[in-house]
């Protein structure tokens, strides 16, 4: 009985009031409403300049951290910037100026070093860190997770690589003092859409093999 109060303690501080909602939306039998957000899931560069609420954000990296990961290690960091003018300055000259121009906030996907190895949960063990050569997958994951997350609360956003370009990582570790075991992988702006955004219809049968090549 402890246990089972426990349990719905946790599930109720982990889930907050808008994310409850959603998860309802969909458990409440929308396969169509899942996979109509997969498939109208598009890049979007311009945005009306709308902030985006601090509840909507923090649904967003819950969806996020959702994501799968090798051997669970889950390596990611999220680093959100919510003053344009700050992120209009770390991002402007070495990123495209103008998508980040008019967003709401921009959401830098990190990884960190430290749990990407066996040692993270024993600083005892080998010095030598066999480093989980997953991890770029795993940020992959969380950061499609991300996108998806957006689409769902009719927001656009755009996926902007930043590892492994040092010319983009270095000012971006500088401005937001990232720790040396910091990676800013992907730099997401987000925001209200603006303009036209097309959805690509990339279904292609002929990528498709059943049984053998
Ligand atoms: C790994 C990765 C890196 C990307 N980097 C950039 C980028 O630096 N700038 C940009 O405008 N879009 C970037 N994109 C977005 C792609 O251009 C976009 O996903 C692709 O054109 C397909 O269009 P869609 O997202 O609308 O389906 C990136 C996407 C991925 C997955």
């Amino acid at each position: 009985m402890r246990k089972a109060l426990l349990t719905i303690a946790v599930a109720a501080t982990l889930t907050s009031a808008c994310c409850r909602n959603k998860q309802e939306q969909t458990a409440g039998g929308s396969t169509e409403a899942v996979m109509e957000n997969i498939m109208q899931r598009k890049s979007v560069r311009q945005y009306t300049g709308e902030a985006i609420g601090a509840d909507t954000l923090e649904c967003i990296l819950r969806a996020a951290m959702a994501a799968p990961s090798g051997r669970d290690w889950r390596p990611w960091s999220f680093v959100v910037l919510t003053d344009r003018d700050e992120y209009e300055t770390i991002f402007g000259d070495n990123f495209n100026m103008r998508m980040y121009k008019q967003s709401g906030a921009v959401v830098v996907v990190c990884a960190d070093t430290v749990h990407m190895a066996p040692t993270r949960d024993n600083p005892d063990g080998p010095a030598v860190a066999q480093v989980n050569s997953l991890w770029r997958d795993d940020m992959g994951a969380v950061t499609e997770n991300l996108l998806l997350a957006v689409e769902a609360y009719g927001l656009g956003a755009c996926w902007t690589a930043c590892y492994p370009w040092v010319e983009r990582m270095a000012p971006v570790k500088e401005a937001l003092g990232l720790p040396p075991t910091v990676v800013p992988y992907a730099v997401v702006p987000i925001g209200v859409p603006a303009g036209e955004n097309t959805v690509k219809d990339k279904w292609d049968a002929a990528r498709v093999h059943y049984n053998r090549w």
